[in-house]
Formats: structure tokens, sequence, C-alpha cells
């Protein structure tokens, strides 16, 4: 795995694994690796000749009383995982090598960026969006791996590509959870494990909506209170957000006959976790 961490020896080494029409797909992360991540690595190393994975915390994605100063920064163990994985190369600039003195250019994806995260987290898909635009333009990957764990980003990126004409394919891998439906996330480190337990509600939450839609409730408004009843059963969880809405535009539904997704947010303790899970349309189901 060769390491990069300026945009001139990257567009240098992908023009070389490039060479002899080699595909190139990218993994974009912020580090703190875990299984969750090397699903996309593996999809990649399936979908296309030649992998390149990013990891930058990005600070333009993280608002003033959030936690970019203390994000988990696990450099050594991410190398190991991703040599095992046989990633080509592995991009990891500085944030003055990202945004040198005076960047002011930024992408604003309208309307997807201020729903669901976007309102609880003003500007974090400016932030999000930009960096993304910045390593398809230094990487140019023929396809791009995101994970579905985060909905509003894929919605927000998807919209990007269309817009922008990003010449490339958006591949969107399924959530991976651990054993008992929590959703891997590199923030689960912050939770003690009490919260572990009381994160669970999350996807019990969300299972009881798939539930719910699986024996023929279409109704939104009924399954986000069965939703909300289920959270209740763990006071301490506060819930930021549980709505149901178009996967595409994010805007509310009243009816899931045609697919939706049904999506939480919440607060364990300081920590604020997200999961969501895609309701098919009655006609797949
Ligand atoms: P990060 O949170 O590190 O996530 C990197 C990628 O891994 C994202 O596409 C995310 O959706 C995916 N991922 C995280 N947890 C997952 C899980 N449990 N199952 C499947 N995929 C999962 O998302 C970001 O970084 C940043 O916003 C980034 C896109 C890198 C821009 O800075």
């Amino acid at each position: 795995m060769k390491i990069t961490t300026t945009v001139a020896e990257t567009r240098a080494l992908v023009r070389e694994l490039r060479a002899g029409k080699r595909t190139v797909g990218l993994v974009p992360t912020m580090g703190a690796l875990h299984a969750g991540h090397l699903s996309l690595v593996r999809a990649a190393r399936a979908g296309c000749d030649a992998v390149a994975v990013s990891i930058f915390v990005n600070p333009t994605q993280f608002g003033p009383n959030e936690d970019f100063t203390r994000y988990p920064r696990t450099w050594e163990a991410d190398c190991a995982l991703l040599e095992q994985e046989h990633v080509d190369l592995l991009f990891a600039p500085s944030a003055a090598e990202v945004y040198p003195v005076g960047a002011s250019t930024f992408i604003e994806v309208a309307g997807v960026s201020d729903r669901l995260d976007g309102a609880s987290r003003p500007g974090h898909f400016r932030g999000v969006a930009t960096v993304v635009a910045k390593l398809f333009h230094i990487i140019a990957p023929n396809k791009a791996y995101f994970g579905q764990k985060d909905a509003v980003q894929v919605a927000v990126l998807r919209k990007m590509v269309r817009n922008l004409n990003f010449d490339l394919e958006l591949v969107v891998c399924p959530i991976v959870r651990d054993p008992d439906g929590l959703a891997l996330s590199s923030r689960n480190r912050y939770l003690t494990s009490e919260e572990r337990k009381r994160a669970l509600v999350l996807s019990r939450a969300l299972r009881w909506v798939e539930d719910g839609a699986a024996r023929g409730t279409m109704d939104a408004g009924q399954l986000i209170r069965g939703a909300l009843a289920v959270c209740s059963e763990e006071p301490d969880v506060r819930v930021d957000y549980c709505k149901v809405v178009d996967p595409d535009t994010l805007e509310d539904v009243s009816d899931i006959s045609a697919g939706a997704l049904a999506a939480i947010a919440a607060f364990v303790g300081t920590t604020r976790l997200i999961d969501n899970v895609l309701l098919p349309s009655s006609a797949n189901r």
C-alpha cells in the first residue's frame, strides 16, 4: 500500500494505477476504521481494479460545538487494516493540504442539505460536499463507495454528482451492524457500556417500523408514533429526529406504499447517533 499526503503525489500515483486502463475505486473515510468501512473497501476491491482510500478528519463538516478535536484517530490500526485488505493507495492529507490559506470555494447542495441531520447540523453537508468534490477531483475515481448508514450524506452526494456532472458511479453499500443490531460507527467508541445498551433502542425502533410496514401499515404517522413509543422505553435517550421521508428528496411522506426511508437520530449521553432503514415499495414487498 502506498501512502500519500499531498495532492501532487496522489495524482501521480493514480495516473500509474490507471495505466493499462485499470479502473479505480475510491472509499472516502475519516479513519477510526471498523467493519462498516471495510465492507466498502471490499466492495471497491470486487468492483474495481485498484482501490484508493482516503483518511481525513474534515474540519469543515464539524460545527463549532461538535467533536472535531476529540474525534477518534487510530492511524496505526487503520493502516494495518487497509494493508490486510490490499488497498493500493491511502491518501491521508493534512488540513493545510486540503484547505490552503485563502481557500474560499464551497459546494452547497441546496434543499437536501438542510433536512434531517442538515437541520440539526447547519453547514455540515456543505463541508461534506466540498471535501468529497475535492477528493473526486484529486483521485478521479471510476466508482466511489459510500455507506447507507449516512442516508442523508448519500442523498446529498447523489445530487451533487448529478448536478455537477461528475463522471463516476456512486455505489451505496448496506449498513453493517453488530450482532445485537447496533449500527457500527466510529462514534460508538464514545459510549460507556451502559450507554451502548441504551443505544440499542435506535435499531429496535427501526425494526418496529420495518415490521409494521411488512405487516401492511402504510401510514407514516402511525409508524413514527410507534418508533417514538419504543424510544420512550429509554428515557435517557433524547431523540433528535425520527422521520419517514422520500430517500432522494428527504421530504416527509405520509404514505410509504411507494417506498420510503425511516431515519432516526438521538443523543445517548452526549453522543449523537444515527440509524435508518429503507422500506421497500409495496410492489416489491
Ligand atoms: P466516515 O464516518 O468515516 O464514514 C466513511 C464511510 O463509511 C461513509 O460512506 C459511511 O456511510 C460508511 N459507514 C460508516 N459506518 C458504516 C456502517 N456501519 N455500515 C456501512 N457503512 C458505514 O462519512 C464520512 O466519514 C465523511 O462524511 C466523509 C464521506 C469521509 C467526508 O468527510
